[in-house]
């Protein structure tokens, strides 16, 4: 299949690109180091001149935090809508978005609601979709991955209420696995929540971290939730994705259950000890 992914230079792109590539489809890259920025692409004529012979189009754009030019509304919400309007008409037959955990009518952070936004208009079209919901995704190359790692060396570790938080990583290979399935799946229009096998709280997984490069179990710092929210008023400036809103989203967590994937899998996504060895 000729098979277009937008965000395709992104860790969870990049990964899709390369298991469709060695699954042996061919691929198109949309993202601004191939000459394409979203923020052009917010009418539904700009993507069709794209889609000319693409038979599936993957979406992994995304942004955690806004800058002047970034903005959840374009980047999550009216590209992605313009793309998934141009895909009907183009008469693309499966559209695979990848959106986020927490996207649902639960949702109260921008992050969540742009991306629900667009997750909706996709729920709404004639044609075969499937909405992904991923948990925090790791694996080699994440950028946020790479952040937690940073913070788990801490030998002592100031945490948002101790890291009590409960979060529900999926390995990347899962995900992409996840994609593969979508391509031929007899079920299309599905919404699926993507997480690992088990959840465990923010501060379980930075120790697991430590135990990973053979360090022993950081002292905690508990921080009340109220204060680290008032003090990121000041901090997010110097540590944009440290804002009220992610930290919001932190502290409702970031779990689901894993049986409808374990379901659509054929097998139960890695637990984080075995996903922790594979990268
Ligand atoms: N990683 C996670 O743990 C996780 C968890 C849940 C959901 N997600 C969602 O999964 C998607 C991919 O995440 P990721 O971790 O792969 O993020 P990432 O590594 O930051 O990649 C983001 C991608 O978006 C592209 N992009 C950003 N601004 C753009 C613009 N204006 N025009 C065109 N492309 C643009 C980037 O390419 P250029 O910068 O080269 O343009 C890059 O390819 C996002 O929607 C994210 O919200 C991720």
């Amino acid at each position: 299949m000729n098979i277009l992914i937008t965000g395709a230079s992104g860790f969870i792109g990049q990964h899709i690109a390369k298991r469709l590539l060695s699954a042996g489809h061919s691929i198109v890259s949309i993202d601004r180091r191939h000459g394409h920025d979203f923020n052009q692409l917010t009418a539904k004529k700009a993507w069709l001149p794209l889609l000319i012979n693409v038979d599936v189009v993957i979406n992994c754009v995304g942004i955690i935090t806004e800058t002047r030019q970034q903005s959840f509304s374009v980047l999550h919400h009216r590209a992605p809508a313009a793309l998934f309007h141009a895909c009907v008409e183009a008469g693309i037959k499966r559209v695979i978005q990848i959106s986020a955990l927490g996207a649902d009518e639960q949702a109260i952070s921008h992050y969540h609601l742009s991306k629900k936004a667009a997750d909706d208009v996709l729920r709404s079209l004639n044609l075969g979709w499937f909405v992904l919901r991923p948990s925090l995704v790791y694996g080699s190359g994440g950028k946020s991955m790479a952040m937690f790692k940073r913070l788990a060396r801490l030998p002592v570790l100031p945490l948002m209420d101790g890291g009590n938080q409960i979060i529900q990583p999926i390995h990347i290979n899962d995900l992409t696995e996840t994609v593969l399935k979508c391509l031929t799946s007899d079920q299309s229009k599905l919404t699926l929540d993507l997480v690992g096998a088990y959840s465990l709280s923010f501060i379980d997984w930075l120790q697991l971290m430590r135990n990973a490069e053979n360090k022993s179990p950081a002292r905690v710092i508990p921080i009340p939730f109220s204060l680290v929210l008032g003090l990121s008023r000041f901090t997010q400036h110097i540590l944009p994705i440290a804002n009220p809103d992610n930290l919001r989203m932190l502290r409702k967590g970031n779990f689901a259950d894993a049986k409808p994937l374990a379901d659509f899998l054929g097998h139960a996504p890695m637990d984080i000890k075995t996903g922790w060895s594979q990268f």
